[in-house]
């Protein structure tokens, strides 16, 4: 696993971001070899969606051949609900850049047929040839996606009941009333994330400090659902000086050390 230890949250979503234009250049996608990107939503990816389009606008990528999965979406909630992820996702990013919408992939919060709809989504993923890069955020309880605690490490997509926990968390979009959060979201498994070549994963404050020590430093542990990233070969974490409030000194020096000279 590579940790990548920068000052503030500015220049962690510049980081990302540029590793994203990086490898979407590298690979010089066609409409029939598409780079494949995995998506987050939540406040941690803001800054980072910011920066693609600010690169997008400077002609420095275009998103024409990258196809798209997110990670998760809320059981019950209309693409037109301001509180969706499909909602989120045009705001924030989609309309903004040249991407083709039947290359947005996202799971129907609206389905009828959750299980139908997961294995589809799967299916999906399977047909383009797997996921090149997935990004995503943690919550303070470590869930990455919408994988909660307990999860298991071998999970794929399907419909999860939400913690207590990560309800109060994201109250904060639902004007901070915590009735008004479904309690169930369909979302990407462990495995489906593990499956992509490689894993991103953005951690910045200091909410997020026991999540980061459980993942890096902790046993892999269903407990923790980010520590399921010491099994790739190819795990990446972008953090904050705040989020590794809980490592261990000779840690944060080690990745600072290893990771000095790299992109
Ligand atoms: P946040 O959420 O980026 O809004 O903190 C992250 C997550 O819950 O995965």
């Amino acid at each position: 696993m590579r940790v990548i230890i920068k000052p503030d949250y500015d220049t962690v979503s510049k980081w990302v971001a540029n590793y994203v234009v990086y490898r979407i250049n590298k690979f010089k996608p066609t409409k029939d070899k598409p780079f494949v990107l995995g998506l987050p939503t939540g406040s941690t990816p803001l800054g980072m969606y910011k920066e693609l389009i600010k690169m997008y606008n400077e002609r420095k990528v275009s998103f024409e051949n990258v196809v798209t999965f997110n990670m998760d979406e809320y059981v019950g909630l209309k693409p037109t609900d301001k509180q969706s992820y499909r909602y989120f996702m045009e705001e924030t990013f989609f309309k903004h850049i040249n991407i083709k919408p039947q290359n947005i992939h996202m799971l129907d919060g609206m389905t009828k047929d959750y299980e139908k709809e997961c294995k589809n989504y799967e299916k999906d993923i399977k047909e383009v040839g797997g996921i090149h890069l997935f990004i995503g955020g943690i919550g303070a309880d470590g869930h990455i996606a919408f994988n909660e605690p307990f999860s298991s490490l071998s999970s794929r997509t399907r419909v999860k009941t939400l913690t207590e926990s990560t309800i109060k968390a994201n109250s904060r979009f639902f004007d901070n009333d915590i009735s008004k959060v479904p309690t169930t979201a369909l979302t990407v498994g462990v495995a489906t994330i593990l499956d992509a070549k490689e894993v991103i994963i953005i951690a910045t404050g200091e909410n997020k400090a026991t999540a980061l020590k459980h993942g890096i430093e902790g046993s892999i542990n269903h407990m923790w659902t980010i520590s399921a990233l010491q099994m790739h070969q190819h795990g990446i974490i972008v953090c904050d000086k705040p989020a590794t409030k809980e490592l261990s000194a000779d840690t944060v020096e080690y990745f600072l050390d290893i990771e000095k000279n790299n992109f």
